[in-house]
């Protein structure tokens, strides 16, 4: 669909249609698992923010919701991560689910769940839109995931290639320069 609007597509990977149906399914999943629980989903700004708030609305229990931002230091080498905006509140006692765009290496995960543990959750638990298992380097527990996706960058529905693209509604893959 490569379109005045949308140069460097080079094909949808899902559609808009098969996205907000997988995502209508794994939030059935998820409020069937934490039914009678006081669920927070916490997403990392900016890209997990279009996923976390079509699964929020999809979800049939009530559910809480905040952000934090994080920024790369040591010349962008995976991993090197650090808290730019820190959570709202705190999670002490609460179940929460870490809302994941994509897990890639699975560095920025794992950061995120390690200090998220840090704070003693109730429990915690991660769901990702996209999940590229054949570019893992440290492995993370993934409880949720609406798509595998092949070795090939992605964007739309939040993800980005230089802050565009985030507001592509099907999942789509750039063209190779
Ligand atoms: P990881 O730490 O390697 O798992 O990388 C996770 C982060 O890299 C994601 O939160 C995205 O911001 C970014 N990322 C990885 N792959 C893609 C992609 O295909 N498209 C857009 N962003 C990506
Ligand atoms: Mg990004």
């Amino acid at each position: 669909m490569a379109s005045p609007v949308f140069p460097e597509i080079e094909r949808v990977l899902f559609t808009e249609e098969q996205v907000a149906a997988r995502i209508r399914e794994v939030a059935g999943e998820i409020s069937a698992k934490y039914r009678g629980r006081d669920l927070k989903l916490i997403a990392v700004l900016k890209g997990a923010v279009f996923f976390l708030t079509e699964l929020a609305r999809a979800i049939e229990i009530p559910v809480k919701i905040d952000f934090l931002a994080i920024s790369s230091f040591g010349n962008g080498a995976p991993g090197m991560v650090r808290i730019a905006k820190d959570l709202d509140d705190p999670i002490q006692d609460e179940d929460v689910l870490l809302v994941e765009d994509i897990v890639d290496t699975g560095f920025t995960t794992r950061f995120l769940l390690q200090t998220l543990a840090g704070r003693a959750p109730r429990s915690i638990g991660i769901c990702t839109l996209l999940d590229r298992t054949v570019r893992r380097i440290v492995q993370v527990p993934i409880d949720f995931r609406c798509f595998e996706i092949p070795d090939r960058f992605v964007v739309g529905c939040g993800l980005d290639y230089k802050q565009h693209y985030r507001n592509l509604g099907s999942i789509a893959v750039l063209k190779q320069n």
